[in-house]
């Protein structure tokens, strides 16, 4: 793993995978731990629409699965979006990613190039901690 573009790589690659035959809107995400492992998850979609999940929920739970208790980063790869603006997690990825330390979040859309870095205190401030 060399830097960003690697992981947005892996995450653009994911989601080919996706399974979302409703939203048609396939989304992949890319997992590294501190570790410096990598896992990566696809949308998957079900005909009872809130028994979904979301690719950077399968990713982060694959990794914990594993035995991951730290995550560095993430990036998700939404490759039917039309923009970034679309391409953003939902709040309960971010809560999720929260849980293992996420510090940073790559977001890209479509087969664009560009990427945005965000870190995951901009993106959920004040989370919820118990
Ligand atoms: N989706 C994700 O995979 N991640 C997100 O952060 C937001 C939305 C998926 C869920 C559903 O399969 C499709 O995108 C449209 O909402």
């Amino acid at each position: 793993m060399r830097d960003r573009n690697d992981l947005v790589a892996l995450a653009r690659e994911a989601a080919v995978n996706a399974y979302a035959p409703y939203s048609k809107f396939r989304v992949g995400a890319a997992v590294l731990s501190a570790d410096g492992l990598t896992y990566t998850g696809a949308n998957v979609e079900n005909a009872a629409y809130p028994s979904s999940n979301c690719a950077e929920a399968i990713a982060v739970g694959r990794a914990v699965s594993d035995g991951v208790r730290k995550i560095d980063a993430v990036a998700v790869a939404c490759i039917d979006a039309a923009g970034l603006s679309d391409s953003y997690p939902c709040g309960r990825c971010r809560q999720i990613m929260s849980e293992f330390g996420v510090d940073e979040v790559h977001v890209t859309a479509g087969s664009g190039s560009k990427i945005s870095t965000h870190t995951l205190e901009e993106l959920l401030p004040h989370r919820f901690r118990l």
